[in-house]
């Protein structure tokens, strides 16, 4: 098992990752959260594949285990649902120190902990993550939302967990497409931070994708950490946070002009590249390292193009989501791999003619 710890005064609290910790569930939380009751969030899916093995390691340390189930889908991280678990919460008499585990991906871990942060003022949050993506990125750094209609972690807070455990094994089960997601991120943060990393990754993708034991463990290391140490310095998320927006300015307009039908992942990977030529049309990037970001994001089956996506459509998006920050359209771009900077200096035009290539 590795931890990584982040340290945020009164607010740290660990990330440990390793194989089968679900098992441990108890003897891990046992310092964090001690209590005789634990309520744990997740959803159908997730409940079927792990919810027993959990609760049976809970229930063995003597611990009283209620677990509440939300349908699956993004669609369901709302108000509503929220509104849903508070009486749930009330009907199973969670109290102040209850501790609320949130089984599942990326919607489970928002959704769950935006109900830890405001329940009875807030309860004790640990997250579980079992999406690749949520393990190297959603779980850490203690952004929690539920959307408002179509707009997405609208209602939110911040709000750190009190630990983080990652079982990699669980990452057996999920759906070739997830995983795919999660390398997206898991690209993203080499990129903006550790050319070693991004040789790691090349060189090991094989088994990766595999999920062997030790080399997908070191994998979900790497890229917490990275995560871990720009939240670290910026935890309200008012500068150095940027960085990980590299690929997601182009990426979130993708996503949107696709009516969601490309997956956040997939769009991040178009993001990052069509936002690595705008580097090197900015003569920032050289030519051979666009090259090795293409190169790996599409060996790990992720597209690197769009294809019948209207141009024009994804501009305007962009332009709208200027209105809605700051007048500015901000970008991180590669200087090189393992070095980001942030922009808000790229002409209209140049984005166009990444876009068109
Ligand atoms: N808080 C943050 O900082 C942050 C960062 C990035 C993304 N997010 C949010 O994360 C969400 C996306 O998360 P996600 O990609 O994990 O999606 P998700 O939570 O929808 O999970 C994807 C699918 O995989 C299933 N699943 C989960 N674990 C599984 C397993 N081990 N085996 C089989 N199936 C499994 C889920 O039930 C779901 O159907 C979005 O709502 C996004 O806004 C938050
Ligand atoms: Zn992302």
């Amino acid at each position: 098992m590795k931890t990584i710890k982040v340290e945020l005064g009164d607010r740290s609290y660990d990330i440990l990752i390793g194989g089968s910790l679900l098992d441990r569930t108890a003897d891990l939380l046992s310092e964090t959260a001690p209590t005789g009751k634990c309520v744990i969030i997740t959803n159908p899916t997730v409940d079927n594949l792990y919810g027993d093995r959990i609760k049976k390691n809970l229930l063995k340390s003597g611990l009283t285990v209620n677990l509440l189930t939300v349908p699956d889908g993004e669609e369901y991280k709302s108000l509503d649902t929220a509104g849903r678990l508070f009486q749930e919460l009330t009907e199973c008499f969670a109290e102040r120190n209850t501790p609320i585990l949130a089984l599942g991906g990326g919607v489970i871990g928002d959704l769950a902990g935006f109900v830890a942060s405001t329940y009875m003022r807030g309860v004790p949050f640990i997250q579980i993550p079992t999406t690749l993506l949520a393990q190297v990125d959603s779980s850490i750094g203690g952004k929690v939302a539920v959307d408002h209609g179509k707009l997405k972690n609208k209602i939110g807070a911040f709000y750190q967990p009190k630990l983080v455990i990652s079982d990699t094994t669980t990452l057996k089960t999920l759906p070739q497409k997830e995983f795919a997601n999660g390398m997206a991120e898991v690209i993203k943060s080499a990129v903006i931070r550790d050319r070693s990393f991004f040789n790691f990754i090349r060189e090991n993708l094989a088994a990766i994708t595999k999920l062997e034991n030790d080399i997908i463990e070191e994998t979900v290391f790497r890229a917490a950490s990275i995560k871990a140490s720009v939240v670290m310095q910026d935890e309200r998320d008012t500068g150095l946070r940027n960085i990980l927006n590299f690929g997601h300015t182009i990426g979130h307009a993708v996503e949107s002009v696709s009516r969601f039908k490309i997956s956040h992942g997939q769009a991040v990977a178009i993001g990052m590249i069509a936002e690595a030529k705008i580097s090197l049309k900015m003569g920032t990037l050289k030519k051979n390292e666009l090259n090795e970001i293409e190169d790996l994001i599409s060996y790990c089956g992720l597209p690197t193009r769009l294809s019948e996506l209207d141009k024009d459509s994804i501009l305007q998006a962009i332009q709208h989501d200027k209105k809605v920050t700051n007048g500015k359209i901000r970008f991180a771009l590669p200087r090189n791999i393992g070095d980001v900077y942030v922009t808000d200096e790229v002409e209209p035009a140049v984005i166009r003619e990444a876009l068109e290539e």
